[in-house]
Order: C-alpha cells, then structure tokens, then sequence
C-alpha cells in the first residue's frame, strides 16, 4: 500500500430531518455576526433562508444573507462575499447550498481574513494566515466538499476552473440531512451520482498498489451509489436510499475509499479544463460525458483494474471489454445521463484549446498530474466526447 495521510478534523452530523434541530446546537461557533452564503434560488424558494435567519436571530447572532453564487462559483462571486464579510463584521460563514455554494463559503472564509485576491490561493500557490470559521449544509449529495478541504472555483476571464487545498478550510462542521435533496429533479440527481461516482473511481482505475481494503471500501460504495440513484429516481420518497446516496458523497472524497492506492484523479482535471472554457458545463455532466472515453484510454493502462471493478459492479467474473461497455450503456439509458458536450455548444475547433490547456496546467502543476496524458489520446478522449 502507498503511504498515506488521512486528516478528518470536521465536526460531521447526519440525519434524516434534522438540520434545523442540530443548525441550534452549532450556531454558537461562528459567533454573533453570521453571513449566510446561499444560491440564487433555492434557499428562497423553499423558504430555508428565512427559517436560517430567525434561527440565528433566536440565538442571539445577526444574519447577513449573501445569495449571488452561481454554479461553478466565480471569483468576483466569492471577492463580494469576501468584501461584505470584511464590511459587516462577520464572526463565520454558513454555507446552506450545493458543491458550488460550499466551494464558495470556503473560499470566502478565506478573503474574510486575508488580503489579494482569491485566485493567489490556487493550486497550492499560496496559503492562508487564518480564515474565518463556517459551517456547511449541503443540499445535494454530489461533491462531498462537507467532508474536505478543497474548493473549486472557476476564473471567467482566464477561462480556468481551478481548485484550493489547504487544511485551513476544513469546516468547522458540517450537518448532512438527505431530506434536503427531496425536491431534487431526478436527472440533476443522476449527474449528481456520477460525481459520487468517479471520485472513488478515477484512483481505482489508476491505483498501482494493492491496497486491497481500501479497494474494497471503493467497489462497495460505487455499487451502492449505483442500487441508490436507480432506486431514487422511480421512489424520491426512498428514505433509504437518499440516506445512502448522502453519506456516500462525503465518504466518497473523504480518503477513505482513495488513499493507499496510488490512484489519482486525472478525469476530474480534465472535465475542470473543459468547464473552464465553457461556464455553461454543469461539473458532473462534463463528467459523465468524458468518463466512458476516459475509460477506453484508460484500458490500455490499467485493464486489470478496470476489469476487477466492472466484474464487481456487474457480478460475473471475468467481464470482457465489450461486456464494460454494454453495461455503462445501459447504465447511462437507464438514468439519462449526457454523453455529449455537443448538446452544450461545444465544437471540434475547442478540442485544440483544451489541450494547449492541459499541457500548460501539468508543465506548470505536475503534482496534480501524476502520470501525462499524451497529446493523440487527448485528441481520441475529446473526439469521443464530441460525438
Ligand atoms: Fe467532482
């Protein structure tokens, strides 16, 4: 097994229905000056923002209700919040929303406490003295950014969507109640299953060691994933299976079911180059768009892993290539994920620019970039995305 770090320092809730009730026990740690970060709608549709509001006012705290992140958060999104923050006083940070909404209280703890701007912090360029303390409530069960310490951020005018990592921005807690996703359009939970998904996938297949537990853990929770989404999409009121799928996305990237096997995330770059060109890419349908042409390179490299998964996943032993993927086919029919980037306005002509891209990111971060994808099998990757 590779040696490894596992770092969980997040005070973790989980529970059916429970939000409001534990969001009263964990208030007290951000303080009196409270800034709420949320999506657009959401948390006003439904009405959660209000209820946040009076809660804080109940305990004492003021709440400031910052509602301008966007999907794939933006850094003037997170430079505002930053700013009100900074205005306002504030003690902590609640981030009540989706990866994006998270991603983003992150960051913005982050300019609460420091001077520049927020792009300095990524890729490991920089760190912070100090940041602000929040706690997060995530809404969909997707990026498991609950559990981490890892914020994705995207640079519109770079055209780059780049991450942070760095212990500082652990949450204080974080309190993961499924009954949040019930209003969740089935579709958008698929996409959701499939960021799930290829977190714990992507270090499989690429894994050089024979971490033979935590390889394991990682099978059992990409079937589960699997059962639950199908499941989940004929019965939204599935309470068990909207439990599972929840608690799978923060175990997922907790390290758990990745370390020790010398695995990496090399998909996860390059869906983040793509939607880095293209804001209009949701993350997990750039995604499920690029995992089976991802996965067709990959077999090249690592057959016996890939292999050892799928005959797992499908209960047969010995699978054939061809078997794979017949299986994913079905798999993507079933739940109707995407398998185009077409369908989002991308051409043939881009695949150029997402290369330039790649070339430049793994000469300028090689430690995000364990092993090089060569220039034709990126072309033969994006290709297939195309079609
Ligand atoms: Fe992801």
């Amino acid at each position: 097994m590779k040696p490894f770090n596992l770092y969980l320092p997040v005070r973790y809730y989980f529970g059916f229905n429970l939000w409001e009730e534990k969001l009263k026990d964990f208030l007290p740690l951000l303080g009196d000056r409270i800034l709420l970060v949320t999506g657009k709608n959401f948390a006003k549709k439904y009405g959660y923002a209000y209820k946040i509001i009076e809660l804080c006012k109940n305990k004492g705290s003021n709440c400031i209700w910052y509602n301008d992140i966007s999907p794939n958060p933006k850094t003037y999104e997170i430079e505002k919040g930053g700013e009100i923050a900074k205005k306002e006083k504030i003690t902590g940070l609640l981030g009540f929303g989706g990866g994006s909404v998270m991603d983003a209280t992150k960051a913005i703890s982050i300019l609460a406490k420091n001077k520049g701007n927020i792009w300095e912090y990524t890729m490991m360029q920089k760190s912070p003295q100090e940041v602000l303390p929040f706690g997060l409530i995530p809404t969909t069960p997707a990026t498991g950014s609950e559990i981490n310490s890892t914020s994705i951020i995207s640079n519109v005018s770079e055209k780059r969507k780049w991450g942070i990592f760095d212990e500082k921005i652990f949450p204080s807690f974080s309190i993961v109640d499924p009954s949040l996703s019930e209003t969740l359009d089935r579709d958008y939970l698929s996409l959701c299953s499939i960021d799930i998904i290829t977190h714990v996938l992507e270090p499989f297949v690429t894994g050089r060691e024979n971490a033979e537990v935590i390889k394991g853990v990682a099978k059992f929770y990409i079937k589960k994933v699997i059962e639950e989404v199908k499941i989940l999409r004929k019965e939204p009121k599935n309470k068990k299976a909207r439990e599972n799928m929840h608690l799978l996305s923060g175990l997922a990237l907790s390290g758990i079911a990745t370390r020790g096997t010398g695995g990496f995330h090399e998909m996860h770059w390059l869906e983040h180059i793509v939607s880095g060109f293209f804001d209009n890419v949701p993350h997990p349908a750039g995604l499920s768009i690029l995992l089976i042409p991802w996965l067709k390179y990959r077999l090249n490299k690592n057959e016996n892993n890939i292999k050892e998964l799928f005959s797992y996943l499908m209960d047969k032993e010995n699978v054939s290539k061809e078997e794979i993927f017949e299986y994913l086919d079905n798999f993507y029919e079933e739940i109707n994920l995407p398998r185009s980037f077409k369908e989002y306005g991308i051409k043939e002509d881009n695949i150029e620019d997402f290369i330039r891209e790649y070339r430049f990111l793994s000469d300028k971060f090689p430690r995000f970039f364990v092993e090089k994808i060569e220039e034709k099998d990126l072309l033969k990757i994006f290709e297939e995305a195309l079609k």
